[in-house]
């Protein structure tokens, strides 16, 4: 099946036209057939609270992947994530709450009784095809059904400082509202909450600190609940999950999702034809080697003006001008940023003649 048809309706094109883009600029190797399984945290979950519906055994080879709300419905499009340029797209049931992850998470905000029901995980592969098909059931309780539940102010938070890491720079997970009769608080890598995941936990009780199996001698637990991790690399990027226990023995489970970036390197720029005919059409594409970034175009050694003459694709790294005119000729360069660093690519020059 075709990407056309395989992933969306007329609604949401952008979707397709970004998908045999990227099918056609990259060149990934067969996928490796392997079991993905998904998981919501919490568990249960009720109305007003956050979930995480996240995905385990993601293949290499994969160009992107995609959250659908039902079973077979292919209509009905949550999210998109594009490994290859790195970008979250929405879908036509996209609510507005939701947020895609680069490692296949679906973080949904405030669920009401309406988010339950089936949600299916789908990766595409380098052909636009589907390649498996995941589905999970969520369910919303009432809030009218659970009784002496705690309200979600008293929750612990965490929050990440600065906001945006480069490589080899420090962050501090810094955490609030930490329960005041802590017993003790646990920090895990990713969104599990597993033994062999752990980073470290402290116990207040006793005031001593224990390292976990995935503890690289880069991060520090502070009692306040803190986690300092230094000297991070992209390999750091991704979730990472406080638990604490009271003393009465209540667990609360938070997560936050780390994003390290790296200096961009140079993006290249392509163009179909340098010489082109007035009225014809034309499409550059930046390519970068980094993940995370985002682009823009300038023409002539300014930020571009996109008339509506011009059309970018999704992720900005296609620039298509459908009529040409005599104006658009002259020096078209793109820039790559991140929050940390920003490329320019060597100038392309186009030429506009006339028939
Ligand atoms: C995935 O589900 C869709 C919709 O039900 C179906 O058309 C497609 O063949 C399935 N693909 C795989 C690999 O199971
Ligand atoms: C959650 O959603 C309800 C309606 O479903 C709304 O009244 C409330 O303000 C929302 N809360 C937050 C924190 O967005
Ligand atoms: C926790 O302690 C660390 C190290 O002393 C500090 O940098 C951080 O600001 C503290 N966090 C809070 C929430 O006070
Ligand atoms: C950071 O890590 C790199 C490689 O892992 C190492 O070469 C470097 O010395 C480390 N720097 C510090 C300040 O620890």
């Amino acid at each position: 099946m075709e990407v056309s048809s395989v992933l969306l309706c007329s609604g949401c094109s952008p979707w397709q036209g970004f998908l045999l883009t990227a099918s056609l600029l990259t060149c990934w190797l067969l996928p490796t057939t392997a079991q993905v399984t998904l998981k919501s945290s919490p568990p249960q979950v009720v109305e007003g609270e956050n979930v995480l519906l996240s995905a385990d055994n993601l293949p290499e080879n994969i160009i992107a992947f995609a959250w659908y709300k039902g079973e077979t419905d292919m209509n009905r499009g949550i999210a998109l994530y594009s490994l290859r340029y790195t970008v979250s797209l929405t879908g036509p049931v996209h609510s507005g709450r939701e947020t895609l992850y680069s490692d296949g998470s679906l973080w949904i905000k405030n669920v009401t009784q309406e988010d339950t029901g089936f949600y299916t995980f789908r990766i595409i592969n380098n052909h636009g095809k589907i390649q498996s098909n995941t589905t999970l059931f969520l369910h919303v309780k009432s809030s009218l059904f659970v009784c002496g539940r705690p309200s979600n102010i008293d929750e612990p938070t965490i929050e990440s400082v600065p906001v945006s890491v480069s490589e080899w720079g420090s962050v501090l997970l810094r955490v609030h509202n930490l329960p005041e009769n802590l017993r003790t608080l646990f920090w895990y890598k990713g969104v599990l909450v597993l033994k062999k995941l752990e980073i470290a936990r402290y116990r207040t009780t006793k005031n001593t600190y224990e390292l976990g199996p995935v503890h690289s001698g880069r991060e520090t637990v502070y009692s306040n609940g803190s986690l300092l991790l230094q000297n991070v690399t992209w390999k750091d990027t991704g979730f990472y999950t406080l638990r604490t226990l009271s003393t009465d023995l209540k667990v609360e489970i938070t997560h936050i999702y780390l994003q390290v970036n790296k200096p961009v390197t140079q993006p290249f720029l392509r163009v179909t034809v340098s010489t082109v005919t007035v009225q014809s059409s034309v499409v550059f594409t930046c390519l970068s080697d980094n993940t995370g970034v985002s682009i823009r175009w300038l023409f002539k050694n300014r930020n571009l003006q996109v008339t509506e003459r011009m059309t970018l694709s999704p992720s900005n790294c296609q620039l298509r001008i459908h009529v040409v005119r005599r104006e658009d000729a002259g020096q078209y360069r793109c820039e790559a940023f991140n929050p940390i660093s920003s490329k320019t690519s060597r100038p392309v020059s186009l030429a506009v003649i006339s028939e």
